[in-house]
């Protein structure tokens, strides 16, 4: 078995010890379950280290017990990292483009993305607001360290997510995240409508978080 595939089998026995009866979780696990085939193809691109840094002391943040195959897999996976370009720079703010990255498992193995799914891991640096926004795609995050903070709907009171909790967005639910001292590392994955770029929701109060920040 190769890494990538290694990698592949370790999402699917992470999702598996959460909560089953989530519709979220239940999807991912089926959509993967139909993309057997695809699953050591991420290795077609590069490995490269996320320009935002901080992966390996994300993975160090990362405790619980559930997650360490999974980290593990990860670790040795060789995955490319990159930024999301989705967002015009004058809304996502200057601090985010630098501060995060991504690495999909469906990039490389699907390019035109023809099977609508992604699948993969998001960094982000402390200190970090990933400002409100929304995208038509359903997702999943499950954060792999923690905690977070988290907000569904601009102006809405913040919440926080311990690592290992499932964080579900229905399409197009506006959501901020709000990193602190602790690295944030998620595994996420798009179900459908991954094609369409998400975008930014005016927030009055970034300014304030993030000069806090
Ligand atoms: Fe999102």
């Amino acid at each position: 078995m190769t890494s990538s595939e290694q990698l592949w089998l370790e999402i699917d026995r992470f999702l598996a010890t959460l909560d089953k009866t989530h519709a979220g979780v239940a999807k991912v696990r089926s959509r993967m379950a139909g993309l057997r085939d695809r699953r050591g193809s991420s290795l077609q691109r590069p490995a490269n280290a996320p320009l935002c840094g901080g992966l390996a002391e994300a993975l160090a943040a990362i405790e619980i017990d559930t997650a360490a195959p999974l980290a593990r897999a990860l670790a040795n996976a060789g995955l490319h990292w990159e930024s999301y370009r989705g967002y015009a720079a004058d809304t996502i703010g200057p601090h985010f483009p630098k501060a995060h990255a991504y690495a999909s498992l469906m990039a490389g193995a699907d390019p035109d993305w023809a099977c609508d799914f992604d699948l993969g891991f998001f960094l982000i640096t402390p200190g970090t607001l990933y400002r409100d926004h929304h995208h038509p795609a359903p997702e999943l995050y499950v954060p792999l360290t923690g905690p977070s903070q988290w907000r569904f709907g601009s102006g809405n009171g913040w919440a926080e997510r311990q690592a290992g909790a499932i964080v579900w967005n229905p399409p197009n639910q506006v959501h901020a995240t709000l990193v602190g001292a602790v690295p944030f590392l998620c595994l996420y994955a798009w179900t459908e409508q991954v094609h369409v770029p998400a975008k930014v929701d005016f927030s009055e109060d970034w300014k304030v978080i993030e000069a806090a920040s």
